[in-house]
């Protein structure tokens, strides 16, 4: 009797300790690359152990977070517009803390504080292992910022809550940072030196996923082809006693966690992508035949001004190099149009490599300066904005046609989809990918979200495979 009632006293506490720790709501929304959406799960484990439990629903939170993009100046409009939408709640709730984090945290840390007074917080990528801090200076009625970039932090044992509630497809982080200074990118002064995070946590992440039922894994880094463990940049080791691991390496470890759990990876580099990658994909049926690849440019001379460590050719090469061992391997990439400088002849050498390629999927810009790079330092910024504009319009029709050409191919073809969940346009219809990366919808029949079913291709649109379980 006495135990008993010794547990249920235990259990009202255990409650009641979670109930004071735990009544906190916390909102968090993502802009730009999934190493954001990535970052995000991070800080939502952090705040969970600080009592902050997060909310799809803005109107009951506590805490709102904005982790954002710099990338292009459009992502920063996008989120001071954002910003200044939650004035009203934060009339109506005067305790309501917002706060920005990630990428326009060290550029805007004045403007967002000071002069428009829209945000409590600002914590850049490397800081929010101090948010909890932040956090109480913030209750004590104080602004508060830290945008501290740092050489090591890479949330290496920090297990993220899963924001994505599918539970199908996760991200892991390999690396973080960027050394590559490409002229046109942000990305080197707002998230700092590279560093790779060890291979232990990485291989235990992607097994602790699988065991949750999660049946893809995505290893994120910004150059993945840069990562290293124990090893400097120019192959020595730097710890005798433990082994080193390079990126095909790593990418075997992962892919041995299990015969079905799909393994896919971004961002690869055309300086650095090495045969070894290939032959690793081309061995595991599981390392998914897709790799994104961006060009950025068809025109060596940009890409020398675009400070890329390539040429036109040598980005011919690797594609004949994947192509050669992995002939079904499916290839996107990045295209920037209107760099400095950009003439009709190189934008013309982008379209012409757009052929020669065929890529099955392309992300397309017009060149954004952005403060702090080397173009704004060295370059000007001197293609009008229509022009700018009206090559990355060609571009995207090109890109269109291939894509077609390309899905069209596959019509009659019956691949193995992973389902991920409902289609947006229809519910009767399931949504997966195949081992390409392509969209395919499906009826959903008796398939289940998380399995992999065999889907006969019967039609297509340039974004889209449509077909019937067989
Ligand atoms: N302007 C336009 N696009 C850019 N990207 C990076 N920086 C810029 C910029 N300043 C694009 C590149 C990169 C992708 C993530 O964003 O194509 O690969
Ligand atoms: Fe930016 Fe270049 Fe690094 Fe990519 S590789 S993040 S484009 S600097």
């Amino acid at each position: 009797m006495d135990e008993i009632i010794l547990e249920k006293r235990q259990v009202n506490s255990i409650l009641k300790s979670n109930l004071s720790l735990n009544t906190k709501k916390l909102y968090i929304e993502s802009y730009g690359c999934q190493m954001n959406f990535s970052d995000s799960e991070i800080v939502a484990s952090i705040l969970d152990k600080n009592g902050y439990k997060t909310t799809r629903n803005l109107e009951e939170s506590d805490l709102i977070l904005l982790n954002t993009c710099s990338i292009r100046e459009k992502a920063e409009f996008t989120v001071r517009n954002r910003l200044k939408s939650f004035k009203k709640l934060k009339k109506q709730n005067p305790k309501l803390i917002v706060g920005v984090l990630g990428c326009m945290a060290e550029r805007m840390k004045e403007s967002l504080l000071e002069e428009e007074k829209l945000v409590d917080l600002v914590v850049g990528p490397d800081a929010y292992r101090d948010l909890p801090n932040l956090l109480e200076e913030v209750e004590g009625g104080q602004k508060s910022v830290n945008v501290l970039l740092s050489r090591e932090e890479t949330y290496a044992e920090i297990s993220p809550v899963r924001l994505d509630n599918k539970g199908v497809s996760g991200f892991i982080s390999i690396m973080r940072g960027c050394d590559n200074m490409c002229s046109f990118c942000v990305v080197p002064f707002t998230r700092g030196r590279e560093r790779s995070r060890s291979p232990l946590t990485i291989v235990a992440e992607a097994r602790e996923l699988y065991s949750q039922g999660y049946k893809e894994v995505t290893l994120l880094g910004q150059n993945v082809d840069s990562y290293r463990w124990n090893i400097n940049k120019k192959g020595e080791k730097i710890d005798p006693n433990t082994s080193t691991t390079i990126f095909y390496e790593l990418l075997e470890k992962v892919a041995h966690v299990a015969n079905d759990l799909r393994v896919r990876f971004s961002t690869s580099h055309p300086k650095d992508m090495t045969n070894e990658v290939i032959h690793v994909i081309k061995k595991y049926k599981n390392i998914c035949n897709y790799i994104h690849l961006p060009v950025q440019s068809g025109s060596s001379n940009i890409l020398k001004k675009m400070n890329r460590g390539y040429t036109k050719e040598w980005y011919l090469n690797r594609i004949k190099a994947i192509r050669e061992i992995i002939p079904d391997c499916a290839i996107s990439t990045d295209i920037i149009t209107g760099f400095c400088g950009e003439t009709d002849k190189d934008f013309n050498e982008t379209l012409d490599l757009m052929n020669k390629v065929k890529f099955d999927f392309s992300y397309m810009f017009f060149y954004s300066e952005r403060p702090k790079t080397l173009a704004e330092r060295k370059f000007t910024d001197d293609i009008p904005t229509e022009i700018k504009k009206s090559r990355l319009q060609k571009v995207i029709d090109l890109q269109k046609i291939h894509s077609i050409e390309n899905n069209e191919s596959s019509i009659g073809k019956i691949m193995e989809v992973l389902v991920e969940g409902t289609s947006k346009k229809s519910p009767l219809e399931y949504s997966g990918r195949n081992d390409e990366n392509y969209k395919v919808v499906f009826p959903k029949e008796n398939s289940k979200i998380g399995t992999y079913v065999n889907v006969k291709i019967e039609r297509c649109t340039s974004a889209t495979l449509i077909g019937k379980i067989v």
